[in-house]
């Protein structure tokens, strides 16, 4: 969940390292650090290793380097952190150097192994600086170097056949200016291949404004970068290969186009983010064709459950999928936390299809989850964003969401997309099973690709959300309600208010209030409620006890209902108008207005939508 920058080639390092560490800051952001081999400071033909650190965000950093500059190179690293061990303090702040200062290391993960590492180098009498298990590693690749044999290549292999756990290691020796070394187990790196320079970074946007080539490492790899190289080998230092591809976003993707924030951007984006992910869906025949999908027809009939991985807003998203899949397809489908799963020993076979489903490819929980279920026979298929992540690199099967970069912490597009993606899955599931005939199918796919005008027609109405945010300011706590994959939503919606405007905020299923939530209504209290569409059901009518309930007690009802639907009105104290669709595919739209709700309530309150306190974008430590 650290964000990682390497650079060698003729350019100022520290421009290019900082510059791939403002792209990389929505992964951490508790210090920022950066090293570079200064060759004029060292003696004879080696260089010194100069840097400079800081807790807090980057700005701190780029603080100090403007009041005491660093000198010119061409070779350097840059980290930005979120804390695992150790407090987010100037020491602990990457990077950390060895013990005669020759070897600068940045780290991502965690050394589980770290204490007894630690306690080997304490009994040699190495005092540590810092509480950092990246530290012990600095001293031992440094050890390494300076016992040889050659260069920090291979004290690099030796020294990562030493570390468990996970970790995305960068370093560079003052001694070899040319050379950037780094490793990855259980924790990303990708390589960017420049012309007559080349980069490293947590992900392609480290890099994205120089080159849109990229190389992909695979687990337990080491790779050297110089100038005009890029040498992959395995941590025994058998020569390696990475996998080469072409990044089909640009620079102008990761930056935010006129808005405040990343995140206003990212829901501005949903139509288009839509309309991408059912992008060629269909063959000539219109029947549903999953590209990505490595799993045969006769593999999917044999299904027979369906457990779905995944934390955070892609748990919630999973949720929605739970009541399309089981409603298409009629297979049973759970729908499970990642970092519950593995430690409840789940019934799994080969007959059980898991789903994960991650925004980044890279929650270590997630993985953890999936390498448990492969584990077990288990297929697995991803529903992710980041192509090459390490999530769809481990399953048998992928359904991309090509919602393009998301950089604000909040999960915006990467939600809406995921659905989309689930109910490809689900109708897909349903074709090939044959549960559903190939005109319904048809005219769901035509309903999801209706979704981006209507979702284009619910961020037009973004004023009104935003002043019915700023009337909101002063609320301590805010309620959601909802009801089938409307409760999901409601889930969603406390999730973004907690996360960005730092409230007290839940969600309930409507039904569920009367065995106890009702206990928390009070005069005034702000219950937001996602009303299904009217049906033939009686969904609708239970929605609306539940609103009646709250409001008989003092709670104002902010509702979110479909066109046309008058009968909520004398129940609400506002309502939200939604385009009509049906209700499965309701949380596409509901859930916008309560972004935006919470994006604006946030910004009113001061606070820093996209990197919100505490919080990473890509979780990668469990
Ligand atoms: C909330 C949010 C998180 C992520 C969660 C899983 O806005 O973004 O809850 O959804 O950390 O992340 P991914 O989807 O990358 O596995």
């Amino acid at each position: 969940m650290c964000g990682i920058v390497g650079y060698v080639g003729p350019k100022q390092a520290e421009q290019v390292v900082l510059a791939g560490l403002r792209r990389m800051e929505y992964r951490g952001y508790d210090s920022a650090g950066i090293g570079l081999v200064d060759t004029a400071g060292g003696a004879g033909d080696s260089g010194r290793i100069a840097w400079a650190k800081k807790s807090g965000k980057l700005a701190n950093l780029e603080k100090v380097l403007a009041e005491s500059p660093l000198p010119p190179a061409t070779t350097g690293v840059g980290h930005t952190r979120w804390a695992t061990h150790g407090a987010p303090n100037d020491v602990n702040a990457h990077p950390h150097l060895g013990t005669e200062g020759r070897v600068a290391l940045v780290h991502n993960g965690i050394i589980e192994n770290f204490a007894e590492l630690r306690a080997v180098l304490e009994a040699d009498g190495l005092v540590l600086a810092s509480e950092t298990d990246t530290e012990v590693v600095s001293h031992v690749l440094e050890r390494e170097l300076a016992a040889g044999p050659g260069t920090l290549t291979e004290a690099m292999q030796r020294t990562c056949r030493q570390l468990e756990g996970a970790f995305t290691l960068v370093a560079v020796d003052a001694h070899d200016p040319e050379r950037v070394v780094a490793a990855r187990r259980n924790s990303p790196l990708v390589v960017g291949l420049g012309d007559g320079e080349n980069f490293l970074g947590s992900d392609v946007a480290a890099f994205i404004e120089h080159t849109r080539d990229a190389l992909e490492l695979g687990q337990d790899q080491v790779v050297t970068i110089t100038r005009d190289a890029v040498e992959v080998s395995d941590f025994s230092g058998a020569p390696s290969e990475g996998k080469a591809y072409h990044v089909d976003w640009d620079l102008s993707a990761a930056e935010k186009e006129g808005h405040d924030w990343f995140m206003r951007k990212e829901i501005f984006e949903q139509p288009r983010a839509v309309a991408d992910a059912l992008l060629g869906r269909r063959d000539a025949t219109g029947r549903l064709m999953l590209d990505e999908m490595r799993l045969s027809d006769q593999e999917l009939r044999d299904i027979d459950k369906i457990i779905i991985i995944a934390a955070g807003t892609s748990f919630y998203a999973g949720m929605v999928a739970k009541y399309a899949i089981e409603h298409w397809t009629r297979v049973p489908v759970e729908v499970e936390l990642a970092s519950e799963f593995r430690y409840r020993d789940p019934i799994l076979d080969y007959s059980t299809l898991v789903v994960a489903i991650s925004q980044s490819g890279e929650t270590a929980d997630t993985l953890q989850a999936i390498r448990h279920a492969r584990g077990q026979r288990s297929k697995v298929l991803a529903i992710c964003n980041t192509n090459g992540s390490t999530i769809p690199r481990e399953s048998d099967a992928v359904i991309y969401t090509h919602a393009g970069p998301e950089i604000a912490v909040a999960s915006t597009k990467g939600f809406v997309t995921q659905l989309v993606a689930c109910y490809l899955l689900a109708l897909y599931l349903a074709q090939v099973k044959g549960t559903r005939y190939g005109d319904e199918i048809t005219q769901i796919v035509n309903q999801l690709e209706a979704v981006p005008a209507q979702l284009q027609q619910v961020l037009d109405d973004a004023p009104a959300i935003y002043e019915l945010a700023r009337q909101h300011t002063g609320a301590r706590s805010i309620l959601f309600l909802g009801r089938h994959a409307g409760y999901p939503v409601a889930l969603e919606g406390a999730l973004k208010l907690k996360e960005l405007a730092y409230l007290h905020a839940e969600g309930f299923a409507a039904g569920e209030l009367k065995h106890g939530p009702i206990a928390l209504i009070e005069e005034g209290l702000p219950v937001l409620c996602v009303v299904p569409p009217q049906g033939r059901d009686q969904l609708h009518d239970k929605m609306l006890s539940g609103i009646q309930e709250v409001r008989a007690r003092g709670a104002k009802a902010i509702c979110l209902a479909e066109e046309g639907d008058e009968r909520v009105a004398p129940y609400a104290d506002h309502v939200v108008r939604l385009p009509r669709v049906p209700v499965l595919l309701q949380p596409l739209l509901a859930v916008v207005p309560l972004q935006l709700f919470a994006c604006e309530l946030a910004t009113v309150l001061g606070h820093d939508v996209d990197q919100p306190r505490n919080l990473a974008k890509s979780v990668t430590v469990e």
